[in-house]
């Protein structure tokens, strides 16, 4: 087989096989196939597509190019959740020992990575004593034992995708239904799930800006997943304005808390109890989706979901007292408000500005070597729809300097007021299964 001829053959818009395929993420990974020819595959991908078939076997070359995640030890089903990507997206945490206080197990894997705000570690590790570096063993028994661990990605999870996609970075190659669907789906099913639910986010704040194209992308990767037989579903979800209030580490984690005492923002709540519900459908816990939400609403209610997340917490060996006494996790120095200018309506809120925001007051990483302050960041006291008088208070921004007129300034910009009357948007515009 010749490279040059796979990357004709997609060139002229023809189908791969799957051997063809298999060879192209099998050469590329060990470094026989240079990156030239990669990024004219790409290119020739970008343009052509793929079908549903070479979608499925991309996505399985790239699973088996590296380690894959062995989660058989832990009893049930393993249903994980994965977002596109969002602003102030705080739904894992509350997912987690929501869906584990009604026995779904929450293998959790998860990285720092770059963004707005920190990871899903760097959020938990603003509740002191809590860490992540724990054994595989000890990983499945706790998740045994309490449905429920955190542990820190480890191995060497598709390589082929990290290769692939720093290479798509750099040749206008990213934007690609197949690409993003194979990428995505080849690093849920390394990480050893049984059932996937996936929130895909649209708008302003998200990677997919228009619905049309996150319905594309969930039934492309919702296609994958039961092709290779693993039951996949979708929710597109709203992302232009941030998701709940809070966006920040320490300030998402007690929003996290918030939200599972049944106190927490109705965005929030209602994206949670949506994803919650078919996690615990796919896990086989309950017969019907509307069962499934019933269980969650009552776990809430009743408080065993909060107290799933303090048993959480103290097997990492953090601090459970957090949960009742949210004031001790990290407080930023300073307090500072945005207040209106004058009468009307929160018309739009630009996300993914705000993230900006919050990520130049020290919330998240630019580079992989920065230092994440955990107590900074911003909390929404409106939000898209709702009324506002002049001078009052539009959000509050947690900072531990004093100076932040650049904050400002991009927070300004980022928040249009209307005067005529504006409806609240919609959070949830489809379910793809
Ligand atoms: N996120 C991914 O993981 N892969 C892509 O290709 C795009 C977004
Ligand atoms: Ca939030």
């Amino acid at each position: 087989m010749r490279m040059v001829d796979i990357i004709e053959k997609k060139r002229d818009g023809m189908e791969l096989s799957t051997e063809e395929i298999q060879f192209f993420i099998n050469g590329y990974t060990n470094g026989d196939i240079p990156d030239y020819q990669a990024s004219a595959l790409m290119m020739a991908i970008y343009f052509q597509g793929m079908n549903e078939r070479e979608r499925t076997d991309l996505t399985m070359a790239m699973v088996d190019s590296g380690d894959k995640v062995d989660l058989s030890k832990i009893d049930g089903i393993k249903v994980d959740k994965h977002s596109t990507g969002g602003v102030g997206d705080t739904t894992t945490l509350v997912l987690g020992p929501l869906v584990a206080s009604v026995g779904v197990p929450v293998a959790k894997m998860s990285g720092r990575g770059l963004g707005h705000t920190g990871g899903t570690i760097d959020k938990l590790e603003s509740i002191s004593g809590f860490h992540v570096e724990i054994s595989n063993d000890e990983f499945i028994r706790l998740v045994n034992e309490n449905k429920m661990a955190v542990v820190g990605q480890s191995g060497n999870l598709t390589p082929a995708d990290k290769k692939l996609y720093a290479l798509r970075d750099v040749t206008a190659t990213v934007p690609s239904i197949p690409l993003i669907a194979s990428s995505i789906m080849s690093k849920k099913i390394a990480a050893g799930a049984d059932c996937i639910v996936l929130d895909v986010k649209t708008g302003s704040g998200a990677f997919m800006k228009t619905l049309e194209e996150a319905r594309e992308l969930a039934q492309a990767m919702v296609r994958i997943g039961n092709r290779i037989g693993r039951n996949t579903i979708a929710i597109i979800s709203d992302m232009n304005q941030p998701l709940g209030l809070a966006i920040g580490n320490a300030l998402e984690v007690k929003e996290a808390i918030d939200t599972l005492k049944g106190e927490g923002p109705k965005d929030l709540t209602e994206l949670c109890l949506s994803l919650g519900s078919q996690m615990v459908y796919l896990a086989k816990k309950a017969d019907s989706i509307e069962e499934a939400r019933n269980m969650l609403i009552e776990s809430i209610r009743s408080g065993r979901a909060l107290e799933k997340f303090k048993t959480f917490i103290t097997s990492q060996g953090g601090d459970a007292s957090v949960v009742d006494h949210p004031e001790k996790l990290p407080q930023a120095k300073y307090r500072f408000d945005l207040t209106a200018e004058e009468d009307g309506w929160i018309a739009a809120m630009d996300a993914e500005k705000i993230g900006v925001a919050a990520m130049l007051l020290g919330a998240g990483r630019a580079t992989k070597e920065s230092f994440i302050d955990l107590s900074v960041g911003i909390v929404l006291r409106k939000k898209i729809g709702d009324k506002v008088t002049k001078g009052e208070s539009i959000l509050t921004i947690h900072s531990n300097r004093e100076k932040i007129d650049d904050v400002k300034q991009l927070l300004k910009e980022s928040i249009i007021q209307s005067k005529e009357k504006i409806e609240p948007v919609k959070l949830i515009h489809d379910i793809i299964n």
